[in-house]
């Protein structure tokens, strides 16, 4: 696979949330991890393809920390404005690129920003295999371990087929019109939305699933964050 032949793209990296779970003094974005926040690391992801036409970062109105980041001064990324959920900030990012020059027909790809170890195969893979879908996809990972299905009580109802199941991960990868239509029409339906290809999904499209390197975490609880660092540590 030759970079020359994946397609440009656009990121938009959503980080308005604040990451309750971390318990930090800060929204997770912004903790630290080998000398750079969270955020940095995962922009850099982006930064140096040579396929990113530019990125944007969708934050919270009042976010003091962005402006202290030396990439918010990067001339390719700009600052979008964070919504209540997070399909919200990603629908206010879409229409930020828009704003930018981006067509409907223009691969976005939609990143969390608590995901700071995603590789760079796994982002050519993406490209590559999703450069001529007709619908899109993002990376996901099989599910590894046995599953249990749970009454009220907390005790097992069944265990559930796994074979067929998976974890979606970002980077998710759609054309910004198809993209945008899903968000502003489930949002207003009031769907449950929690990643943009069940946004698609609504609209009745199947999403491409690529697997991806389980290692490409999401730092939700402070034990993520640890084993990071210690994955780093011993060198990526
Ligand atoms: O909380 P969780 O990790 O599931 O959030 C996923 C991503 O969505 C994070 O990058 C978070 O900052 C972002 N988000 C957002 N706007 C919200 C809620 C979450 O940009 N209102």
């Amino acid at each position: 696979m030759t970079t020359c032949t994946l397609p440009h793209f656009w990121a938009l990296i959503p980080a308005a949330g604040v990451g309750s779970r971390m318990r930090a003094d800060r929204p997770k974005q912004y903790l630290e991890l080998a000398g750079q926040t969270i955020l940095e690391h995962t922009l850099a992801c982006f930064l140096d393809h040579p396929q990113l036409q530019g990125v944007v970062v969708s934050l919270a109105p009042d976010d003091p920390y962005w402006p202290t980041l030396v990439c918010a001064h990067d001339s390719r990324v700009v600052r979008a404005e964070g919504g209540r959920e997070r399909a919200d900030s990603v629908l206010n990012g879409l229409q930020r690129l828009g704003e930018l020059g981006a067509q409907d027909g223009d691969w976005v790809l939609v990143h969390d920003a608590a995901r700071p170890n995603l590789a760079r195969s796994d982002l050519d893979l993406l490209l590559a295999e999703l450069a001529d879908d007709p619908v899109g996809g993002l990376l996901a990972v099989p599910a590894r371990d046995t599953l249990k299905r749970t009454g009220p009580d907390g005790r097992v109802l069944e265990t559930v087929d796994r074979a067929l199941i998976w974890q979606a991960y970002t980077p998710q990868m759609f054309r910004l019109g198809l993209l945008r239509r899903a968000l502003a029409q489930a949002l207003a339906a009031e769907v449950a939305i929690t990643d943009e290809a069940s946004a698609i999904e609504w609209l009745g499209q199947a999403p491409r699933l690529i697997e991806g390197r389980a290692d490409n975490l999401k730092v939700t609880r402070p034990e993520d964050l640890q084993g990071l660092a210690r994955l780093w540590h011993t060198g990526r």
